[in-house]
């Protein structure tokens, strides 16, 4: 019995000093033009990333990472949550998108539904007291399917708690006290995780105010909050702690805390650059690495990197930054030096391999100002489809000649309707080159060809 009970104890405590902390990325599909998900496959296996979090549940895009052993978790998005609102739907759902793609080999751990539905700043379309029904009947219907060990969660922004000073003084939000509580409970009997999506540039600088340099982990600045006995070098450590604060508060002192998503964009904000970026992941990864954790929470983290790629489509009702937070870019090339296997090495990250650009052709303005009316609609009509959010304020095509964010705006519409002769008109006033026509830092992109889509390319139709 003595025995027993020490070797229960010794695995216990193998357990416990074994685990590291992990890092995995998240991906998102609200492009123009899509990378091949066989490639994003081979992104992964190359850069040896244990672990992605898809934000969507495109049963195509699931299936693609049979017997690849990443661990993933399927997003079902707040715009999807009726797709399993009701107990047949659910079973549906769960069929086709968890159980079937099982079945087939896909390592699936974790189905997270709804993106910040408690959200008062970012996300507001899903309604909170519906998700926590959602939220459950997921979980039973995973169950019932034979699939408990699928973990069922929701993803948070750390505006679910109210802004405070100190991590110490920290708590949810009165209005959705009730609604999070149920989650909570559900979470703590399921032993799912509590997932945080934070973005320290943003939390840093709208919501505490503080000097960017709080943001980074390098502690360069000397900048500091003093909470009691403990000292928070940084916004990351002192986001990780407001949180477990509350939670303990709320009477959940253990429920783990996995980091959903966590980034630094490149473009369309202040300090959003590829310098800035490749210092933030350099400190964060580091702090991972040291599997030292924060006061409150000692220990490894898990974490998602966000993001894989740009997104040109997603929604910027926050700003241009939030289509800029790829570590790569659309094309599938690295921005900034990373090292995801956590040994602080540095080197670029693998490139996509197998992609296919368009020819080198260009759209831009002829330079006929005669009639401004003419020119003005144009350019609004391609900013209205095509993604122009760099040529905003603080973005890295702003301060562009007037000539040249015409010809930026006409190529990206260009780019976007893949180069096809008649989308770079423009009443006229486009002309296709042959010449890149990019300014310095504001490069004019050329497009992928792309998944899904019947490209013509010389005549020849492909079937990518
Ligand atoms: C699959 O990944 C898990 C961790 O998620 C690891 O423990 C296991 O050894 C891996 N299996 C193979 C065959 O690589
Ligand atoms: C949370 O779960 C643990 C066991 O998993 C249980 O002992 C504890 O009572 C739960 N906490 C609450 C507040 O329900
Ligand atoms: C942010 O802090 C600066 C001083 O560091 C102050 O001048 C400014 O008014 C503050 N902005 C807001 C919105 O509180
Ligand atoms: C950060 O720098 C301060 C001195 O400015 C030092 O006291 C502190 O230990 C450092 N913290 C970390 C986490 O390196
Ligand atoms: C802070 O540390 C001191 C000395 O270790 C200890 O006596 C005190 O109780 C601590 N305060 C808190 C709030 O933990």
């Amino acid at each position: 019995m003595r025995l027993k009970i020490a070797m229960i104890c010794s695995i216990f405590l193998f357990m416990a000093t074994k685990v590291n902390s992990y890092v995995g990325i998240t991906w998102g599909r609200q492009q123009s033009q899509q990378l091949v998900p066989s490639v994003v496959v081979d992104l992964l296996l190359q850069n040896k990333i244990p672990a992605l979090r898809l934000m969507t549940s495109g049963y195509d895009i699931i299936e693609v990472f049979s017997a690849t052993n990443i661990s993933i978790s399927i997003t079902l998005g707040n715009q999807f949550v009726w797709q399993a609102h009701r107990k047949d739907l659910a079973y549906e759902w769960v069929n086709d998108r968890i159980k079937d793609p099982i079945n087939k080999g896909v390592n699936i751990v974790e189905v997270t539904v709804g993106s910040e539905p408690f959200s008062n700043t970012f996300l507001k379309e899903a309604k909170s007291d519906n998700m926590a029904s959602v939220l459950r009947l997921m979980r039973e219907t995973l169950d019932e399917v034979g699939l408990g060990y699928v973990k069922t969660t929701t993803g948070h922004g750390i505006d679910v708690l109210k802004v405070t000073k100190f991590p110490s003084e920290a708590d949810f939000r009165d209005d959705i006290k009730g609604p999070m509580l149920d989650s909570l409970d559900q979470f703590n009997k399921t032993g799912a995780p509590f997932v945080l999506y934070m973005f320290p540039i943003y939390f840093v600088k709208e919501v505490l105010n503080y000097t960017m340099e709080f943001a980074f982990l390098d502690n360069k600045s000397g900048f500091k909050i003093q909470d009691g006995n403990f000292t928070y070098t940084n916004a990351v450590e002192l986001m990780i702690d407001s949180l477990a604060w509350a939670l303990k508060k709320a009477g959940y002192p253990n429920i783990k805390i996995v980091i959903g998503q966590i980034g630094w964009p490149t473009d369309g904000y202040p300090h959003a650059n590829v310098k800035n970026a490749e210092r933030f992941h350099k400190g964060f990864l580091k702090f991972l690495a040291s599997n030292k954790g924060t006061p409150l929470r000692p220990g490894p983290i898990d974490a998602f990197l966000h993001s894989l790629s740009d997104e040109n489509q997603f929604r910027t009702m926050f700003g241009a930054f939030q289509r800029h937070w790829g570590i790569y870019e659309s094309n599938g090339n690295p921005k900034y030096k990373i090292d995801f296997s956590l040994q602080d090495r540095d080197e670029y990250p693998t490139q996509a391999k197998g992609i296919v650009k368009m020819p080198n052709r260009w759209c831009k303005f002829n330079g006929d100002r005669s009639n401004m009316n003419l020119v003005n609609k144009n350019y609004d009509l391609a900013c209205k489809e095509a993604d122009c959010t760099r040529l905003e304020k603080g973005g890295s095509c702003d301060g562009l000649s007037f000539e040249s964010k015409i010809s930026y705006a006409f190529n990206a519409y260009f780019q976007k309707y893949k180069q096809k002769v008649e989308t770079c008109d423009f009443d006229g006033l486009g002309e296709i080159v042959a010449t890149n026509p990019t300014v310095k830092d504001c490069e004019f992109p050329i497009e992928i060809l792309a998944f899904q889509d019947q490209v013509e390319l010389n005549g020849m139709v492909l079937r990518i």
